[in-house]
């Protein structure tokens, strides 16, 4: 059984605030750290190219987000974390994917939907102030999610439509070209809390009514002390119902704490009070991250060697899988056309080597490979995770043995009376008949 893959795409625009915190960072910062899932989480800038022209705010925007996803506990260790715009093969496979995606598909989207309907209220031009970007968003997206043959993509509601119209492009793909996809799937959490703002409406840019994440100690003190209460007087009891302070000390804290505040609103504490008790309890949890914070935003040249990591770790899976898909679609080396028509003629295939994946009493991953009859080829060294074992194999597998100089310092030395050009020539005919 394969490992379940879940990705995700954070567009870089903006500064993260408690909404964006308790709603998508913090239970993506969790559910990376399950077992037995492989995550890739990924920083989207050509995404917010689309909707930022203003090259200092991505640029500090990236920065931001960057630091705030490791800040929040994001390990680079276990998750691939990387920049969108540092993986050729996204655009690269962008392009292959437009090439068959109708342009009816996109005419449906809500977010290009949305501005022809406002263009047509204000009496514009339907696409008047529209990009080919905007237009192209899903497709980009699909790219970023297929790239990877991701199985999950957890994202927020407004985003379902977008993982839809990728499995549509990728079905579309596979009907033309062969099995090349998984088709994704959308995972929206529907426990996860939905941040009232400053105001009691949703905590949002838009509505200028959020906390930011970070702010230093007191200005978090003083914009907790803005948020909306009624009127009643300390010593009146309180409704929890329809709180804004309420819901967000509930988001950030344990059911008897939560009790704790419910039965001191009903003994009429001082609105003041509360507010105390609330910016306590979130500074509590922040505090140590807004440390880590600055001290990540202090040395960007750190987050950029990890982003740069976590881009190599990408690219050994997207580059062999792009390589396959130009293969499919025609964009081949001409120098295989002289020997495409005997291929064609070859007798009865013979039975291919294969790789068995296995985890050892020391608690670590191994894999070898197995010639038809068995004979041991390659065996690897233990790899801390599952995943990384499996990304060594898939890169041999589709890329045979010019993926061997990236293995290799994880390999073993070769079998006892096993020559190189046996194993070279073993894993080609594995990725050709692949
Ligand atoms: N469009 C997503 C959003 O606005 C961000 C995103 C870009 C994304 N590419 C993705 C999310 C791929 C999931 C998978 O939230």
């Amino acid at each position: 059984m394969s490992i379940l893959r879940v990705l995700t795409g954070i567009t870089t625009t903006g500064t993260p605030h408690l909404g964006n915190y308790v709603g998508a960072i913090r239970p993506a910062v969790a559910a990376s750290r399950q077992a037995g899932v492989e995550s890739f989480y990924f920083l989207a800038d050509y995404h917010a190219l689309i909707k930022c022209d203003e090259p200092a705010r991505i640029h500090r925007s990236t920065l931001e987000i960057a630091a705030t996803w490791l800040a929040a506990g994001l390990d680079p260790a276990r998750v691939a974390f990387y920049r969108q715009s540092d993986i050729p093969e996204i655009p690269e496979l962008t392009w292959l994917l437009t090439c068959i995606t109708g342009k009816g598909l996109l005419n449906r989207a809500h977010a290009y939907k949305a501005a022809v309907d406002r263009n047509a209220a204000a009496g514009d031009e339907p696409d008047a102030d529209v990009t080919a970007g905007l237009f192209m968003y899903p497709v980009l997206m699909a790219a970023d999610i297929l790239a990877f043959r991701a199985h999950k993509v957890p994202v927020g509601r407004d985003q379902i439509q977008h993982i839809e119209m990728a499995r549509d492009i990728a079905a579309r793909f596979d009907h033309l070209y062969g099995e090349h996809f998984v088709l994704p799937e959308a995972v929206v959490d529907e426990d996860v809390a939905l941040l009232p703002g400053l105001d009691g409406r949703k905590m949002s840019k838009s509505y200028d009514n959020t906390i930011p994440l970070f702010l230093p100690r007191e200005e978090l003190r003083r914009r907790i002390a803005s948020i909306l209460t009624d009127s009643r007087a300390p010593g009146e009891p309180k409704d929890t119902e329809g709180s804004a302070l309420f819901q967000i000390f509930q988001a950030f804290a344990a059911p008897e704490e939560t009790d704790a505040l419910r039965n001191a609103y009903a003994d009429g504490i001082a609105w003041g009070d509360a507010k105390q008790l609330l910016f306590e309890r979130i500074d509590r949890e922040l505090a140590p991250m807004r440390e880590h914070y600055r001290a990540l935003v202090a040395e960007p040249a750190r987050i950029e060697d990890a982003l740069q990591a976590g881009a190599a770790r990408a690219r050994a899976i997207a580059t062999p899988f792009v390589r396959e898909l130009r293969q499919a679609v025609g964009l081949r080396s001409l120098a295989s056309l002289a020997v495409a028509p005997t291929a064609a003629k070859a007798p009865a295939r013979q039975a291919l080597p294969s790789f068995k994946q296995y985890r050892e009493a020391d608690g670590r991953f191994r894999f070898k490979l197995l010639d038809a009859d068995g004979t041991l080829l390659l065996q690897s060294r233990g790899f801390a995770n599952p995943r990384d074992a499996g990304g060594a194999i898939a890169a041999l597998r589709t890329s045979g043995d010019t993926a061997l100089p990236d293995v290799a310092p994880m390999l073993e030395a070769l079998p006892p009376g096993i020559e190189a050009e046996t194993v070279n020539a073993a894993l080609r005919r594995l990725a050709d008949g692949a």
